[in-house]
């Protein structure tokens, strides 16, 4: 029997925007999330455009991804930047991933011709670990510096006379572990030389459009990263002229246990609850880091950049599990529209997130085979929230019920609700319970709702995916809802995620 929610909104209550840089994508030099999965080179027989797959490019434009952190990750602090330029590439090897052979050949160049094509900015993370500051600065320089240096000349030789933008820098990765293994204080005083002296010289970024600066954030709750919060936000909150942060990133994946344990497909109803129940610990992981951003920085003017987010599974049989190759599921496609909806609740400090990684690694958007390519379930979130970029946040109070399985309960039903630059009223629905339909009434305050129409994505299991062979197992498909009384009345289907536009 169908539950009944009730939601109201009222729309002249707006909040904080809902910045589209929290649908960033995450693109590191890992297993095939890029060699295959973007880049094919020029030669291949897969159809692309100066080396980069146009299946691809053209499924991530139709995402709007805003930006690409890039090239790590982990990798980031071992890359040097030099070895991916010019026409003689230096082949290296991957020692965090597999170990395998780092071609170079998709470097500096590649990667802003790759944004150009889906229409993204770029989010470089720069090399703290094993760099330094000086090979990072002349990175910058070499990128963005539309004066003739001859760094500058050496870029046009290369093919690309105009500066490049990169909109974000990240100062280092995971500094606490994978990045080097710094205490809080070490990575502080890398952080502020690297703040100093690695700039965009990128004339568009001079004066309100600066390169934003993002430093290494927490990992998690724990009490080692809450000291790391505490100390990064009390030294941004003593700055001097001389160095600058413009925001925070955190890392936290859905996973369970370390090492991952969970498997991405043939599951069942136990594990789709206990991973969604993991992943709501993102909304206190938030808020917790938050309460401290707000302590020293009660002006938010640092961003939380929650870079590096999503499920991380056992790999799948097979592969290589330096790889991270995982299957998609509707679990993830749920999993993905709860997160956005608390990094959307959180709107005034979570201004970016990437969620990990974009094609082929972990929760990705498309998987690829040679010459094939499919659409995962995450992808279908992606594409129905595009409406919320951008947008202003409106609240929704609820009562979301409960879904209980086992000993796990949650809440039945989640939404948030945004207008958008017209004025158009969205709203997002998941309905968590796997078995259940859901009876939504949602009453708005402040327009004469007339009807809404959006689309549903579900499937036909929790654990359904989409393959090579049967690419249209879970695809969003139409639904509308009329008004009632003047409230919108609509069922959803169990394990459901539903994004729909309102008629006034
Ligand atoms: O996304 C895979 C890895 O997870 C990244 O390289 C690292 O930053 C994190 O630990």
């Amino acid at each position: 029997m169908a539950q009944k929610v009730e939601l109201s909104v009222d729309v002249s209550k707006t909040g904080a925007k809902i910045d589209r840089n929290i649908f960033g994508q995450f693109a590191e030099h890992l297993g095939h999330g890029i060699y295959e999965g973007i880049w094919v080179g020029p030669d291949s027989t897969i159809p692309n455009t100066r080396g980069i797959r146009n299946d691809v490019v053209a499924a991530l434009k139709a995402i709007k991804v805003p930006n690409v952190r890039w090239p790590g990750g982990c990798f980031a602090d071992e890359y040097h930047w030099r070895k991916g330029i010019g026409p003689q590439r230096i082949v290296t090897l991957n020692p965090n991933w597999g170990g395998v052979i780092e071609p170079n050949t998709f470097g500096t160049h590649e990667f802003m011709d790759f944004l150009d094509q889906i229409g993204a900015e770029a989010y470089i993370s720069v090399n703290v670990g094993s760099g330094t500051p000086q090979e990072a600065a002349e990175w910058l320089e070499y990128m963005t510096t539309a004066q003739p240096t001859t760094l500058a000349k050496e870029r046009a030789a290369n093919g690309h006379p105009q500066p490049f933008k990169v909109v974000s820098l990240g100062i280092g990765n995971e500094s606490w572990d994978c990045g080097g293994n710094m205490t809080p204080d070490y990575y502080l005083s890398q952080m502020k030389i690297y703040s100093r002296f690695v700039r965009s010289y990128n004339p568009a970024q001079q004066d309100k459009d600066q390169m934003l600066k993002i430093a290494v954030g927490p990992g998690g709750g724990e009490p080692r990263w809450t000291e790391w919060t505490e100390a990064v936000m009390k030294a941004y909150q003593q700055h001097t002229w001389s160095w600058d942060i413009n925001g925070l990133s955190m890392h936290s994946y859905t996973v369970g246990h370390w090492p991952p344990s969970f498997v991405s497909t043939g599951f069942g109803e136990s594990e789709y609850s206990q991973i969604l129940k993991f992943t709501l610990d993102m909304e206190d992981l938030v808020s917790k880091h938050s309460a401290i951003m707000d302590k020293y920085d009660p002006q938010k003017k640092v961003a939380l950049i929650v870079d590096e987010w999503g499920a991380w599974y056992a790999p799948s049989p097979w592969t290589n599990p330096g790889f991270l190759v995982q299957q998609n599921s509707q679990r993830d496609a749920i999993l993905a529209a709860l997160n956005l909806n608390i990094f959307a609740r959180h709107a005034d400090r979570v201004r970016g997130a990437n969620i990990a990684q974009m094609v082929n690694v972990l929760q990705a958007m498309v998987m690829t085979d040679k010459e094939k390519m499919v659409l995962t379930p995450t992808y279908y979130v992606f594409k129905m929230y595009v409406p919320f970029q951008d947008s202003t946040f409106v609240p929704v109070a609820f009562d979301a019920g409960t879904y209980t399985h086992g000993d796990i309960s949650l809440p039945r039903v989640d939404a948030i609700a945004a207008k958008d630059k017209a004025g158009k009223l969205w709203l997002a629905i998941t309905n968590l319970d796997p078995n259940r339909p859901v009876e939504i009434e949602a009453s708005l305050t402040g327009i004469t709702a007339k009807s809404a129409a959006g689309e549903i994505l579900t499937a036909p299991k929790v654990d359904s995916v989409n393959t090579f062979d049967a690419p249209n197992t879970v695809v969003p498909k139409p639904v509308s809802a009329k008004a009632l009384n003047g409230k919108l009345v609509l069922k959803l289907e169990p394990k459901s995620v539903t994004v729909m536009s309102v008629e006034q």
